[in-house]
């Protein structure tokens, strides 16, 4: 008997039996899933592909249980490292969905906590906040960002101590149908799990997200427009390149989010030109975001410290 929220397996199947894997893989939905995946988001390579190794494992463990093939539950809490606005979040959102789909996990939501979701401020706190917040995430992914918040070496009678050894007691019994997901920088992650060596050895996937180059940033920027209904013109998109090769050497850049950011600053812009000089107006103008709605940022001032 498979432990945790997975569905338990139909009547086992004869040995002789053979099982189509394409018409498996349809039905569980995760081939729309993957494509979607790819489809939206841009670059992560080396993520996609880790993605697409730990659902072949799953599928198939699933498979082998329909022959009555015992398998051990696999480990699949994991370690996402990388800058700001490198994807981490919605990549740990995908995830959850994608463990529900193969029956991994019962509800397939995501909790996203950070130190002081967990932490008490006073005696006697914190583990009942840890508890709850645990109890919350059953059935789905518990995501923890800047997990090594949880760790103060300058303090050992840091509550987060007590957080921490809750979280390991739980990722440890393998019976709770629970993902624990720990996100962050990550060089701060390496000095965390070598204090935590017992965290880092119940993490079984550690997936690096990479900066994305120029080209990737630019392509977001499109994909974003595009699922908000907008446009670049043509002139507007060498503009585009030069706005987020600029704001990716400036302080507090964040990837994906300033792309985000810049989108929306440029929507912000484009519907004050419009109301700025009123005039008759179609479908193609209020759908295209020209040169200017960039240009008036101040990345492209000379000498400005953003
Ligand atoms: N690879 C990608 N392709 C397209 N959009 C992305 C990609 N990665 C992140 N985003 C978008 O960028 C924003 C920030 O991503 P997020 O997952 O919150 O980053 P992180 O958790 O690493 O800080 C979100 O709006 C997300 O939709
Ligand atoms: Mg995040």
């Amino acid at each position: 008997m498979r432990s945790g929220g997975a569905p338990a397996p139909e009547s086992v199947l004869d040995p002789h039996e053979r099982v189509d894997l394409a018409e498996l893989l349809a039905e569980s939905g995760l081939t729309d899933l993957l494509t979607r995946l790819d489809r939206e988001l841009v670059g992560l390579r080396p993520v996609k592909s880790r993605i697409r190794e730990i659902s072949a494992l799953l599928l198939v463990d699933r498979l082998r249980e329909r022959f009555g093939i015992d398998t051990a539950r696999p480990n699949l809490h994991m370690c996402f490292t990388g800058n700001p606005g490198t994807g981490k979040t919605t990549v740990a959102l995908r995830m959850a969905e994608l463990l529900r789909l193969i029956g991994y996990l019962r509800r397939g939501h995501l909790v996203a906590v950070t130190r002081d979701d967990l932490v008490g401020q006073y005696v006697g706190h914190t583990a009942p906040k840890t508890k709850d917040v645990i109890k919350r995430a059953m059935g789905g992914v518990l995501f923890v960002d800047e997990a090594y918040y949880l760790y103060r070496t300058d303090n050992d009678r840091d509550y987060g101590q007590e957080t921490i050894e809750i979280l390991l007691q739980v990722m440890e019994s393998n019976r709770d149908d629970l993902v624990v997901i720990l996100a962050g920088y990550a060089d701060r992650m390496d000095v965390f799990f070598q204090s935590n060596p017992g965290m880092g050895s119940r993490i079984a996937h550690h997936l690096d997200f990479p900066d994305f180059t120029v080209d990737e940033l630019v392509r977001i920027g499109l994909l974003m427009a595009d699922q908000l209904g907008y446009r670049f013109s043509g002139p507007a998109l060498p503009v585009l390149r030069e706005y987020l090769e600029r704001r990716r050497g400036r302080p507090l850049f964040a990837n994906a989010r300033s792309v985000r950011n810049a989108v929306e600053r440029a929507r912000l812009r484009h519907a004050g030109r419009l109301l700025a000089a009123p005039g008759l107006v179609g479908r193609a103008e209020v759908t295209t975001l020209l040169p200017e709605d960039l240009l008036a940022s101040r990345v492209f001032e000379t000498g400005s410290a953003r």
